[in-house]
This record gives structure tokens, C-alpha cells and sequence, in this order.
């Protein structure tokens, strides 16, 4: 498959325009200027993507119309019936989820010597961690410091980032790197041995330390082998529907559910960590996902019931670079690494738009707005609207061979459709990639539900409004760890709970109140896509 006659006149301008961008340096967003662009053009602030949630802990709080039906829904667990007489298993600590939080969490707290069970709903990696292609950053160069990066970190969240918990992140991250690789994670390097760092969106220094464009995947690689080698237990495809409590506030548990049985289970635990990610396969405001098939917002769900505080979920992250052809790949990640590089973002008629490394928020509404407003986007036969991405910079800037060294995943992915990226700018538009906020969380991961911890995409509060590049590899090993620590620790003092499902009795009653019917239950666990519309403003085609 190649690009149409309409597509192919649009690559020319591009193409004409190459030299002279080259040369130029495209002017970057005043803060004013940047709050105008948000405020007209990011999903956030459409009044028709969000309302507020009518019961639990954080009632009144904006969020996507998408969580809050999954938040305001039944249990799959009848509280009244359910038997909680029969312990299936019986451990110190659970850890619920089988991405790189998870399996940090695991690792940690085995080392710690108490008895874990990971559980998983697919396989053991199955996660966006394995997804995540650009890099995971960490100040640990000589011309850099936690302090620089914890500043990025804080300017790229709209100043609003839950301060210790970004202290947590940048001081971790240079020990993660070296844990990472003494685990046998193989990061890029240069000859002599120092890791190759690269720039993101928001950064002011080069600490994105990656293996190529598959960063994701050798880290998960890295800790599922781990996890595998210690012998740590892992139950696959059981997703936790539900946790348990004492009755008193306390988590004592949780019900797993074998996807293919439907059969339940019961976990009796000392201490339970939350790792289940963030809620992609919502398809927040009808936009299409880079996220794994598994993010449905569970961890959400579970323990907003039992009392969580939920914050910064009005706060979305789009990424800039979805893939908007072909067809097939639509929504997929075309990694931020791709401007890194110094791809430049393009519009119909061969112009930059747009300094490429704006902060994510700020170049997705950049792209909403030539496509949307300005009307210079390109339209695919299909009606998807998009803006090149022209990728053969990378190559004019850096010489032949760059991105098949750089980029070889992505190189390969567009080779299967016809699309040589190192000759051809790339078609892109925003695509839904992260879920900014979560459970509230302090430094060790702990909540305000005693024994409960939560870390990783489930968390929120140390990206505030807006992640940057990197930040999530490092922040589910960084809290992934600390979870496994803290609830390791809290776990040889805790005696074994009683079992109830007291919390979910109450809120239904809460349901109720709010005159909330019972056609909707959650988790979801697995995404529904035969119910899915778009909405105005996204596009119409989801991955
Ligand atoms: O663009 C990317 O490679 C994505 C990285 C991230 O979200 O951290």
C-alpha cells in the first residue's frame, strides 16, 4: 500500500520545504500562548467529554464520561450472596497486575522475604509497559541533576504535580538505570560504554535513555525474566474483580476471576498492591488507543469502591503522534523519539505548525487545530484527517542509516504497508495514551485505605496534568519497587483480616441514593468494542 495521488501532492510540498526547515528553528509557545492553545483545542477542555462523578470519595470531580460509567456501575460480586468462607490462597502480599509496576513490585517485596502472589488478566507482560517505545529518562550525566529534572518534570505538569512524589521520581530514576541493567536490560551505548541519552518533549536535558524504539519491551523483558527466575508465583488470565476489606477500612484482599471459567477466587492478603495501568481502552472522547488491549481502568474501579481519593482525572494525555495511515495501524505509537531526532510536524501545504518538542498537550491541540480549525490537515480516503510527520529529516539530519539503527520497529512497521519512512513523511494525528491522574498516592505508594498500595498508570499526582516522555517507564519501576518495599514491610506487621465485601454493600447503597441504575457493571476487564461510538472533534476509526 503507498499514499494516494491527493497524499502524494502534499508529500511534494513537504519535500520542497525540506531544506529550508532545515535551516530554521520553528518558534516555541509563550506560556500564554500555550494556555490559549489548551484551553481552545485539548479534549480536556470540552465540555463534552466530561461530567462529574455522583458518589464516592471524590464526588463532584470532573471526569471523562467514559471512567465515571465504569466508576457509577455494579459490582460483578453480589455482596450479600458471595462466599467469602473458602480461602483459595492465603499470602502476605498480592500484587495485582503483570506490567513493569507489578513486576517491580514482585521483585521487591520477594527480596524482602515474604510470601507474594502476582496476578495477571492476561499473560505476565502483557502491558503498556511492554508497548512503550521511547525511553525512560534518569538525570545521571555530568551535565544534569534530579534537581534539573525534577523542574521539567514540574514545568511539563502545569506546576501542579504532587511534589514529593516527583522528589521520589527524579531521585530514583539514576538507581533504577543502573538496577535495570545489572538485571541484564540493554540500553542503548556508545562505543566507550556511555548510554546513549536523547532529548524529549519538555526535557532541557538529553536523559532518555532507550533500547532503540522497543525501550518497553526489553525493560519488561528484563523483569518478567526476573520475576520467572526467582520462582515468584504468577496466576495469568485471572483479573481481580473486586477487593476485600475487614469491614473496618482496611484491605484485606481481593476475588480473582478466571477469564476463561468465570470461575472466582479468593486471595486471602496481608497487603495488597494495585498495578493493573490506566484506561486507554476507554477510548476517552472517542479517540482511538496505543494502549494495550487490557487497560479498562479496573484498578480504578476496585479501589475507588473501597474509599480511594481519585485525582487529576479531568487530565488526559493525548499523544501528539498516532499513527492516521494506513488504515490498519490507526492509533498505534509513533514514538516522540521520531522528533527527538528531529523529525518536524508538517502541515498539508509542506509548513511547520508547531515546535516539535512542545510538551505533549501542547502539540497534540496544535495538530487539533490545523486539522480541525485551520483546515490544512491532510484527509485520508477513509475521512482520517492527519498531518505529516517528515521523517526523512531524521536521516538529512543525522545521515543514511539513522532510523533503521534508531528505529527499526517502526521502520519494519511501515515496510509491511509499502512505506519507506527514511523517503516518506509519516501521517499522524492524536491518539489516547495516557491516564495523567489516579489513585492518590504518597511517596512509599501507600493510600488512605489502610494496606492498600497503589503504583504505576493506577496512581496519579506525580505527572500532574501532563507526563512527559520517559516518565512512565520510570515511574512504574520507580513506585513499582517502593510499592513492593512498603508493602512488604507493612505486610510482617498486619495480621490476616477478616473477609467482607462490606465496602461494595455500601456502595451500591451510594448508587442508589443517586438514583444510578443496575444495567452497568465493572470492571470491565476486557474492552467492549460493539457498544463504541465517536464523538464529535475525534476520529471516527479506532484501532
Ligand atoms: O513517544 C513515546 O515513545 C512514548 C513514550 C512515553 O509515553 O513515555
Amino acid at each position: 500500500m503507498s499514499y494516494t495521488p491527493e497524499m502524494m501532492e502534499s508529500i511534494r510540498l513537504v519535500e520542497a520545504s525540506r531544506e529550508r526547515r532545515y535551516a530554521e528553528r520553528h518558534p516555541r509557545l509563550s506560556p500564554a500562548e500555550k494556555q490559549d492553545l489548551l484551553r481552545k483545542f485539548h479534549p480536556d477542555f470540552r465540555p463534552d467529554t466530561m461530567r462529574p462523578v455522583k458518589v464516592g470519595a471524590s464526588r463532584g470531580a470532573m471526569m471523562p464520561h467514559e471512567l465515571v460509567d465504569v466508576l457509577e456501575a455494579r459490582s460483578r460480586l453480589d455482596p450479600d450472596t458471595f462466599p467469602l468462607d473458602r480461602i483459595d490462597y492465603d499470602v502476605d502480599v498480592l500484587v495485582v497486575g503483570g506490567g513493569g509496576a507489578g513486576s517491580s513490585a514482585s521483585l521487591m517485596a520477594h527480596a524482602a522475604g515474604v510470601n507474594v502472589l502476582q496476578v495477571t488478566k492476561l499473560r505476565l507482560g502483557d502491558a503498556n509497559t511492554m508497548m512503550a517505545q521511547g525511553g525512560i529518562q534518569a538525570a545521571d550525566k555530568a551535565n544534569d541533576s534530579p534537581m534539573i529534572h525534577y523542574l521539567d518534570v514540574i514545568g511539563g505538569g502545569g506546576f501542579v504535580n504532587k511534589p514529593d512524589l516527583v522528589r521520589a521520581l527524579v531521585h530514583d530514576a539514576p538507581l533504577v538505570i543502573k538496577w535495570l541493567e545489572d538485571l541484564g536490560c540493554m540500553f542503548d551505548k556508545e562505543p566507550d560504554g556511555t548510554m546513549v541519552t536523547q532529548h524529549g518533549g519538555g526535557t532541557s536535558r538529553k536523559r532518555m535513555h532507550a533500547a532503540r524504539d522497543y525501550s518497553g519491551a526489553e525493560i519488561m523483558r528484563t523483569l518478567r525474566d526476573e520475576v520467572r527466575n526467582r520462582q515468584i508465583p504468577v496466576i495469568e488470565f485471572s483479573p481481580a474483580v473486586e477487593l476485600l476489606s475487614d469491614g473496618e477500612g482496611r484491605c484485606t484482599g481481593a476475588v480473582l476471576m478466571n477469564l476463561e471459567t468465570k470461575d472466582f477466587f479468593v486471595v486471602r492478603a496481608k497487603t495488597v498492591i494495585l498495578a493493573t495501568g490506566g484506561f486507554g481502552r476507554l477510548h476517552v472522547a472517542g479517540f482511538p488507543t496505543t494502549n494495550h488491549y487490557g487497560a479498562t481502568a479496573d484498578g480504578l474501579v476496585m479501589a475507588y469502591r473501597m474509599g480511594a481519593n481519585l485525582i487529576f482525572l479531568d487530565a488526559t494525555q493525548f499523544h501528539p503522534t498516532g499513527a492516521a495511515y494506513p488504515e490498519q495501524i490507526v492509533g498505534l505509537l509513533i514514538t516522540e523519539k521520531v522528533r527527538g531526532l528531529g523529525a518536524q510536524l508538517v502541515n498539508v501545504g509542506g509548513e511547520q505548525f508547531v515546535y516539535p518538542l512542545e510538551t505533549r498537550d501542547a502539540v497534540s491541540s496544535a495538530i487539533l487545530r490545523e486539522c480541525l480549525e485551520r483546515g490544512r490537515g491532510s484527509v485520508t480516503e477513509t475521512g482520517q484527517h492527519g498531518v505529516w510527520l517528515d521523517s526523512p529529516m531524521i536521516e538529512h539530519i543525522h545521515g543514511d542509516g539513522t532510523i533503521q539503527r534508531a528505529l527499526p520497529a517502526m521502520f519494519r512497521q511501515y515496510k509491511r504497508f509499502g512505506i519507506d519512512m527514511r523517503k516518506e513523511p509519516i501521517l499522524v494525528y492524536p491518539t489516547l495514551h495516557y491516564q495523567n491522574g489516579g489513585v492518590e498516592i504518597s511517596d512509599d505508594t501507600s493510600t488512605c485505605i489502610e494496606n492498600l498500595f497503589v503504583a504505576g498508570e493506577t496512581s496519579g499526582g506525580v505527572h500532574g496534568r501532563n507526563r512527559l516522555m520517559g516518565n512512565s517507564l520510570l515511574d512504574v519501576v520507580v513506585f513499582g519497587r517502593r510499592a513492593g518495599a512498603a508493602a512488604a514491610e507493612r505486610a510482617r506487621r498486619v495480621k490476616p483480616g477478616r473477609l467482607t465485601l462490606e465496602h461494595v454493600r455500601r456502595y451500591h447503597g451510594e448508587l442508589d441514593e443517586a438514583g444510578i441504575g443496575k444495567d452497568r457493571v465493572s470492571p470491565m476487564v476486557l474492552p467492549s468494542y460493539a457498544r463504541r461510538q465517536a464523538m464529535p472533534g475525534a476520529d471516527s476509526t479506532v484501532s
